[in-house]
């Protein structure tokens, strides 16, 4: 597959590691929902699900791959032919449309998960990808456990997965395992080790069991992988896995520490996101959470609040309004006019034709008459269903 070198791509699996969190389960039209405004962030890979888990996976994924048109549909298998025909039958109507595959690569997974040896572990991972591929072009291996796993034998795995297809290797600390400096050693040690690594790109899968998913993934990328999977508000099994919002603040704030990597996510659509999937999930976000939390932008103590009033940047190295905080305090009722309401529509990313304006505004009236005040939440619903014909 042929990549820029200074894209960083971001590959959101809010709708898989993410959901597969107790309590956090979406329906297929929630799903769509959710989906449509990670497109509008502008991530470049949606992870839609793990169609063999059960029909309702399944489906997700195809109704994804219907609905989303400017995006790389993922599909999540084990390395077994069945997870893969599913998948791949999934994914029948994207656009584009790739394969995650792949198998444990510890020895503690090797022994105690598959009771298996690491050359049959690396012959299902090569019989996998190979598979894989003769469905679609865009295969991606993850290495389950790279992060305890041996380095050597890790190095080898890639090496025969990217010379079975692979376009994307991605090395999971699945556990949350490694320190920052580990977890850039593991992703140098493949830069300089494996030969064929130019043929595809470095992908960093990190979980936070111990608060370093996005810390970890930061170290990756500085060590050369050029793809990031994360996940709105950091969700994700246990502790969770690398936030979206957090390493795309991170590379906007440190853009000169990233030698002119870029990604194409719009920050200011960072709140709004944000309280749609904690709300859909019925998961709430934990105040201080970086960027999205309640008190993220709140200033608190006396000794803040004065230096903060003297010259605003002595406390605040992002602006609330470039992550779509509102500071406005414009709040919309049945009685606010079409220039609040276009104002919140042009703040959550949409720029409505005049006509669509009016429509929405009609709608807009029978919902707030019902109700004490609009949230960001009835906005994006009212503009999905007047500007999106699905
Ligand atoms: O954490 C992990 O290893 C995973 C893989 C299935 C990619 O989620
Ligand atoms: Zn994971």
């Amino acid at each position: 597959m042929l990549h820029d070198p200074n894209h960083l791509y971001i590959f959101d699996t809010t709708l898989r590691d993410g959901e597969q969190v107790p309590g956090c389960q979406l329906t297929t039209s929630e799903k769509i929902e959710i989906g449509i405004e990670l497109e509008r962030l502008g991530v470049d890979i949606v992870e839609a699900g793990f169609p063999v888990s059960s029909p309702g996976d399944f489906q997700s994924v195809v109704e994804l791959s219907k609905n989303l048109n400017d995006v790389i549909i993922c599909a999540l298998t084990r390395a077994n032919e069945n997870d893969i025909k599913v998948a791949a039958e999934s994914l029948k109507f994207a656009k584009r449309g790739r394969i995650h595959t792949g198998i444990g690569s510890s020895d503690m997974h090797i022994k105690y998960k598959f009771n298996s040896t690491r050359e049959e572990i690396l012959e299902r991972a090569v019989a996998a990808v190979k598979y894989a591929k003769s469905f679609v072009e865009d295969v991606e291996f993850y290495a389950e456990d790279a992060g305890r796993a041996d380095n050597e034998y890790l190095a080898k795995m890639i090496e025969a997965v990217i010379s079975a297809g692979a376009t994307v290797v991605n090395i999971p600390d699945t556990n949350g395992y490694c320190l920052p400096e580990q977890y850039a050693d593991k992703i140098r040690f493949l830069k300089e080790n494996v030969k064929n690594i130019d043929n595809a790109i470095i992908s960093v899968h990190c979980h936070n069991d111990m608060g370093l998913a996005t810390a970890n993934s930061i170290a990756g990328v500085k060590a050369g992988a050029r793809q990031v999977e994360c996940t709105i508000n950091g969700i994700g099994e246990r502790a969770g896995n690398t936030s979206l919002e957090e390493v795309a603040m991170i590379l906007q704030v440190h853009h000169n520490s990233f030698d002119g990597l870029k990604t194409n996510i719009n920050s200011k659509l960072f709140t709004a996101i944000s309280r749609q999937v904690s709300m859909m999930m019925d998961m709430p976000v934990q105040p201080n959470k970086a960027i999205v939390g309640k008190n993220a932008f709140a200033h608190s103590s006396g000794i803040h609040q004065d230096g903060f009033l003297k010259h605003r940047e002595n406390y605040e190295i992002i602006k609330p309004e470039d992550v779509g905080l509102d500071e406005a305090g414009i709040i919309l009722t049945a009685r606010s006019g079409r220039h609040a309401i276009k104002y919140h529509l042009q703040r959550l990313g949409y720029n409505l034709e005049r006509s669509d304006l009016d429509s929405l505004y009609t709608k807009f009236l029978d919902l707030a008459d019902g109700k004490k005040e609009i949230t960001d939440q009835d906005l994006i619903n009212l503009a999905q269903n007047t500007t999106i014909k699905v």
